[in-house]
């Protein structure tokens, strides 16, 4: 197997670094001796977050080839915190691999995340770690699910929700990736077989640990939903997340009925609009938020985990890229190809990165 070589120059290109999760990104990667350039359209915010990060800002718009052959030139690692990744094909994976160079994204896109294996062996040939969905999900989701099966035989059912403080800061990417998906239909995997469902559907409310408490939470077309049945081996597998005002839930479920009437909704455009709106009710809710697994096991007993942020939640979809970067930085062997991110940290390797943020895991046996 070929590995990934440490090169003394650690050129770090940070797409979407001055965003809501590349922000928090760049800010703890500033404080390694790796050489960082952010980089985004915007060139009057990238300049001023640039400058006060002591990092480097280019302005490129991913969607123009030269922009984007120009940015990853010479680049030891990209790590991609732009988006949506629905509406992106491999355009850069694959510009990063050609140009030998490293890529970790936080992909959610679920057809993204499962289909980048497609890549693995150019990047075997050319000798670079691509990793994609370090994020939430697929990656601290699997480093959840991974903790419960330690103890499980073989489970029946894996149930996977996350839920958001209103207080915490919504990036429009972000929103764009849910809006894309809901209302529409989607396959999820229940009792051994793919049943369709529809995007923000099913929705239920769920007891998260205090101080969090029960929150609403609706079908969400993330990996996990691709990934988990076959790699944990389970019967019925479901991811559902939400906000913490059930207003805004409520909201975008009624967007979904009209997504499932008229198919062609280009709901996404939507996200500045709704990211601009929600400021107005940053006065109601909390910061605290979570994001917990149930697994059912063969004799139906009932195995909980979560993570618990009573702040400091925005911090949870960043861990992954920053642990994984640091491994690179460390020297870590890690092994050239193209995966998604599951299994390449341990709960114990993310509840140490997370401690600093007041961040926890609480396991309910
Ligand atoms: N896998 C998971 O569990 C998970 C969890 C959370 C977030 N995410 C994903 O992470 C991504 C970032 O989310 P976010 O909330 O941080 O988004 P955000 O706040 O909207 O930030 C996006 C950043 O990317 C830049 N950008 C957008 N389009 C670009 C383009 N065409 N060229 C260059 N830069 C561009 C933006 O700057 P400019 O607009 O100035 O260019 C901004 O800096 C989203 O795709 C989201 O779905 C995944």
């Amino acid at each position: 197997m070929m590995t990934v070589m440490n090169t003394p120059s650690r050129t770090i290109l940070i797409l979407g670094g001055y965003g809501t999760f590349g922000s928090l990104i760049t800010e703890q990667l500033a404080k390694t001796d790796a050489y960082i350039t952010i980089a985004g359209r915007n060139t009057r915010k990238g300049q001023a977050f640039a400058e006060q990060h002591q990092v480097n800002f280019l302005q490129c718009d991913v969607n123009q080839p030269q922009d984007l052959a120009t940015a990853i030139n010479k680049q030891w690692l990209v790590i991609n915190a732009s988006g949506p990744f629905q509406a992106q094909d491999y355009r850069i994976p694959r510009a990063c691999i050609a140009a030998g160079c490293n890529y970790i994204d936080l992909g959610d896109g679920r057809d993204y995340v499962a289909g980048i294996t497609t890549l693995h062996a150019e990047a075997v040939e050319n000798g670079v770690f691509v990793c994609v969905g370090a994020s939430t999900s697929p990656a601290v989701t699997a480093a959840l699910v991974g903790a419960l099966c330690t103890e499980v035989v073989s489970q029946k059912t894996i149930r996977i929700a996350m839920n958001a403080g209103n207080k915490n800061l919504a990036g429009i990417s972000t929103i764009a990736s849910i809006l894309d998906y809901v209302g529409k239909p989607i396959q999820v995997w229940q009792q051994g077989a793919w049943k369709q469902d529809y995007g923000w559907g099913q929705p239920e409310f769920v007891a998260f640990p205090k101080p969090v408490g029960t929150r609403r939470v609706q079908l969400c077309d993330v990996p996990d939903l691709q990934l988990f049945p076959a790699y944990f081996d389970a019967a019925t597998v479901t991811f559902k997340a939400g906000v913490e005002l059930t207003l805004f839930n409520f909201a975008i479920s009624i967007l979904g009925i009209m997504r499932r009437w008229l198919t062609r909704l280009p709901l996404a455009k939507l996200a500045p609009l709704l990211v601009r709106g929600s400021q107005a009710f940053k006065f109601f809710g909390s910061y605290a938020g979570s994001c917990a697994v149930w697994l059912t096991d063969q004799d139906d007993h009932v195995h909980h985990i979560a993570l618990v942020a009573p702040s400091n939640g925005p911090r949870i979809p960043t861990a992954p890229a920053i642990l994984l970067t640091q491994k690179l930085l460390a020297g870590e062997v890690l092994p050239a190809g193209a995966y998604p991110c599951v299994d390449f940290f341990t709960l114990e390797d993310l509840a140490r990165f997370l401690e600093q943020f007041g961040i926890y895991y609480v396991n309910a046996k």
